[in-house]
C-alpha cells in the first residue's frame, strides 16, 4: 500500500504551485496525496518568510503538529520552500527549536525529495537547500490535487533579482530564470482539455520573462507568450501575476487589449507613494513613474482593474510620506490592495542599511488609515458596478451557504448570486443588484460569455 503525505501550503500563488510540483514528484514514488495530517506517514510544510508573522505561524504549527509523533511513531516532518532556504540547519536544531524537524528542503531542491526522505528514514537529518540557476521544473507535470476543476496555476518563471530592499525572496528564491515556452503551452493546452476556464500565469516579476530565440532571432517576452496561452482557447481566462511597475510594457497592454480572454485586471504591487520611500525600498521608479503605467494602462484598457500592495512604516517613513501613499491611493483608485506592515527581515538590504524606527503603534495606526482608505476605494469600485451584466466565471458553492453560487468577473472580483441551472466551470452573465467592499451579489441573467448577451465593456 501506499504511503501518505500531507501538504500544508502557506505564503504566495507561487508556493501553491510548487506544491503541485512537490505531489507530483511524490506520487510518482509510492506516495497519495492526503487532506489531513492524522493519518499522515509524512508531513510536509511549504513555508514562508515574507514577514516575520509568516514564519511565526509556521513555527507554531510545526509544535502543534509534534504530538501526531506518539501516535505513529514513523512520522516524518519537513520544510519545505523559503523558510527552509532561509533558516536551512537552523531549523534541524532541536534544542533551540525546542522541537523535531526531520527534513529541510530548499525551493531548488524538490526533484531531491525521495532521496532526502530516505536519509530521514534511516535516521539522518535531511537537508537540500543549494539554490539552481536554471532549475524550473519545466518537465514535472503538477499534480493538481487541491484543484476546483476550474482554474490553476502556471509556474513560468522562478526566481528573482530585483532586490527590493525590504525582500526576502531574492535570497530564498534565488535567481531569476524562465521556464521554456513549449512545457508552458502544452500545460495549458492540457488543462483547457481537461475542462479547466482559467489559468494565472505566475513569476514574481512576469514582465521579465524571456525565452532565447533559435539562431540569434528575437527572444520571446511575456506580452508575445501571454498572447499564446490565450490563443489556445477562447474559454480558457488567462490571468498573471505579478507586475513590477519598472517592467510593465505597453505591449503587454496591447496584447491584453487584442484577446477577449485575457482577463483586465492588473496586479502592480506600488508600495508607497512617496518618491523618496520608494528610492529607499530600491524600487527603481518614482511615483509619477507610476502614475504613468497607471495613464498607459488607462489609455490602452479603459475598463481594467487595478489591484496593489502597500506597505505601511517603512524604514525612516514620515508623517508626510505616509500621507503620500494615502493621497496617492485616492488618486489611483485602487480596485483592490493587499495592505502590510514593514517587517523587517534578517539579511536583506534594509536591514543591513536603514534602522526599522517606525514604533509599532505608529505602524499599526498608519496600516490601519490605508485599510480604511482602501475599504471606501473598494465600496467606490464595486458600486459603479452595481446595474450592470458581468461575465462571471462560476468556481463553486458560496462559502456562506450552498444555496448560492460563487465566481469571479474578469476583474477578479468575487460575485454571490443564487444557485440556479449554472455549475462550476460554466460562464455566466449576472446582473450586479448590490455589493459591499468585499463582494457582488448578483442574479444570473444568461448562461454563457457576455459577448453573446452583448458586451458593456472593452
Ligand atoms: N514587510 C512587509 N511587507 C512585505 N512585503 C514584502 N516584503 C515585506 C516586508 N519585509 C509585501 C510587499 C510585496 C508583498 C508580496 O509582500 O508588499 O509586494
Ligand atoms: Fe512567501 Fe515570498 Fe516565498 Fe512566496 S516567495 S512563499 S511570498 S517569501
Amino acid at each position: 500500500m501506499n504511503k501518505k503525505l500531507y501538504i500544508e501550503t502557506y505564503g504566495c500563488q507561487m508556493n501553491f504551485s510548487d506544491s503541485e510540483i512537490v505531489a507530483s514528484v511524490m506520487t510518482s514514488h509510492d506516495f497519495d496525496i492526503t487532506t489531513g495530517p492524522h493519518d499522515a506517514d509524512v508531513i510536509f510544510l511549504n513555508t514562508c518568510s515574507i514577514r516575520d508573522h509568516a514564519e511565526q505561524r509556521v513555527l507554531n504549527r510545526l509544535r502543534a503538529l509534534q504530538h501526531l509523533r506518539k501516535k505513529k511513531p514513523g512520522l516524518l516532518i519537513g520544510v519545505l520552500g523559503c523558510m527552509a532556504e532561509r533558516l536551512k540547519t537552523g531549523l534541524l536544531e532541536d534544542k533551540d527549536l525546542g522541537m523535531r524537524i526531520d527534513m529541510v528542503v530548499g525551493p531548488d531542491a524538490y526533484r531531491q525529495l525521495p532521496q532526502l526522505l530516505m536519509d530521514a528514514e534511516s535516521g539522518q537529518k535531511a537537508i537540500d537547500v543549494m539554490l539552481s540557476a536554471d532549475e524550473t521544473y519545466a518537465d514535472i507535470s503538477p499534480v493538481r490535487y487541491g484543484a476546483d476543476g476550474v482554474s490553476a496555476f502556471i509556474s513560468i518563471m522562478r526566481g528573482c533579482e530585483n532586490f527590493c530592499a525590504y525582500c526576502v525572496v531574492p535570497y530564498t528564491r534565488g535567481k531569476e530564470r524562465s521556464r521554456d515556452p513549449e512545457s508552458i503551452l502544452s500545460e495549458a493546452t492540457q488543462l483547457a482539455n481537461k475542462g479547466y476556464r482559467e489559468v494565472t500565469l505566475l513569476g514574481q516579476n512576469v514582465n521579465s520573462y524571456r525565452w532565447p530565440g533559435r539562431d540569434h532571432g528575437q527572444p520571446l517576452v511575456f506580452s508575445e507568450l501571454i498572447g499564446m496561452v490565450a490563443a489556445i482557447d477562447p474559454l480558457l481566462r488567462v490571468r498573471f501575476a505579478t507586475s513590477h511597475p519598472k517592467d510593465m510594457s505597453d505591449q503587454l497592454l496591447h496584447a491584453m487589449a487584442r484577446y477577449p480572454n485575457i482577463c483586465k485586471a492588473i496586479h502592480l504591487p506600488m508600495q508607497s507613494g512617496s518618491s523618496a520611500v520608494l528610492r529607499r525600498m530600491n524600487r527603481k521608479y518614482s511615483r509619477q513613474d507610476y502614475l504613468n503605467r497607471v495613464g498607459a494602462i488607462r489609455a490602452i484598457l479603459p475598463e481594467c482593474g487595478i489591484s496593489t500592495d502597500l506597505i505601511a512604516g517603512y524604514c525612516g517613513e514620515t508623517e508626510a510620506e505616509h500621507r503620500d501613499t494615502l493621497s496617492v491611493m485616492q488618486e489611483v483608485g485602487f480596485d483592490f490592495a493587499f495592505m502590510f506592515k514593514y517587517s523587517e527581515r534578517p539579511d536583506t538590504l534594509a536591514a543591513k542599511k536603514y534602522p526599522d524606527d517606525v514604533p509599532d503603534q505608529v505602524k499599526t495606526r498608519r496600516l490601519t488609515e490605508i485599510i480604511h482608505t482602501q475599504q471606501a476605494l473598494s465600496l467606490k469600485s464595486n458600486r459603479r458596478d452595481v446595474g450592470s451584466l458581468q461575465e462571471v466565471l462560476v468556481e463553486g458553492y458560496s462559502k456562506r451557504s450552498k444555496n448560492h453560487l460563487m465566481g469571479r468577473t474578469g476583474h477578479n472580483k468575487v460575485v454571490v448570486f443564487p444557485a440556479c441551472e449554472v455549475q462550476p466551470g460554466d460562464y455566466a452573465v449576472v446582473e450586479i443588484t448590490g455589493c459591499s467592499s468585499a463582494t457582488l451579489k448578483g442574479v444570473l441573467r444568461q448562461k454563457g460569455l457576455l459577448q453573446q448577451a452583448g458586451r458593456q465593456d472593452g
